[in-house]
């Protein structure tokens, strides 16, 4: 059947749309290669085996500065300061579904990741504080994490943020992956069932309408 690319997917020939999910990850870990860049990059294969159009974000080689708490902020809720942030707000308000990956770090998310989501708070000072529209349309969200230890608190307290920022986005939390018991660098390809569930995470992702 010939089929022609939209702006948003590609429409069939007889008027139907097959939506083309575009799925941004965001990977939170200095460590590239490392375990959560193994993980994260399990679920954008499993979304791309579906026909996802997938696309991944290194925070730890972005060049972007902490939140100054200036209080500036622009009518389309962007931060006023100029850094590499600004590309990665116009690719998340872009993404059909992001995947948010970050280990735990001191029970927490990785300082990058946090760093990131501190620089939402113009969208989330534009959303909740001035109830305007910030531009950021529906999405879905995952969480996806490991940790050294067996510690399910740690990774529900990186989660409780994470969630924070998916709603400030207006991004529906779809759900987590959660791998313990990973420490030294790779040790996740020990670790089958975790790439296995990653994988089908990503199908999973791809295939929600
Ligand atoms: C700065 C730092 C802090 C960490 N804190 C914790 C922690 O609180 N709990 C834990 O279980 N593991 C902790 N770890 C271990 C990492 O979560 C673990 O090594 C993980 O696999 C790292 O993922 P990566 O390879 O993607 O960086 C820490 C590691 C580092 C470097």
């Amino acid at each position: 059947m010939p089929c022609v690319r939209s702006s948003k997917g590609v429409l069939r020939a007889n008027g139907g749309e097959l939506l083309i999910m575009k799925v941004l990850g965001i990977n939170g870990s200095p460590r590239i290669g490392g375990n959560t860049d193994i993980l994260l990059d399990k679920v954008l294969e499993g979304a791309g085996s579906k026909g996802a159009e997938i696309e991944k974000v290194i925070l730890n080689k972005l060049k972007f500065s902490p939140c100054q708490e200036c209080e500036g902020i622009g009518d389309d809720g962007e931060c006023v300061i100029h850094d590499d942030m600004h590309e990665l707000y116009k690719k998340i308000k872009d993404a059909d579904i992001l995947v948010l990956a970050s280990p735990v770090f001191f029970g927490s998310l990785s300082a990058q990741t946090k760093m990131m989501i501190d620089r939402f708070q113009c969208v989330w000072h534009l959303k909740y504080m001035l109830s305007k529209d910030t531009g950021y349309r529906k999405k879905k969200a995952v969480f996806i994490s490991v940790e050294g230890s067996k510690r399910n608190d740690f990774f529900e307290n990186a989660k409780s943020i994470a969630k924070n920022l998916f709603a400030t986005i207006n991004a529906d939390y779809q759900g987590e992956l959660f791998c313990s018991g990973v420490g030294e660098k790779a040790g996740i390809l020990n670790h089958p069932s975790c790439l296995k569930k990653a994988f089908e995470l990503g199908v999973k992702l791809a295939l929600s309408k």
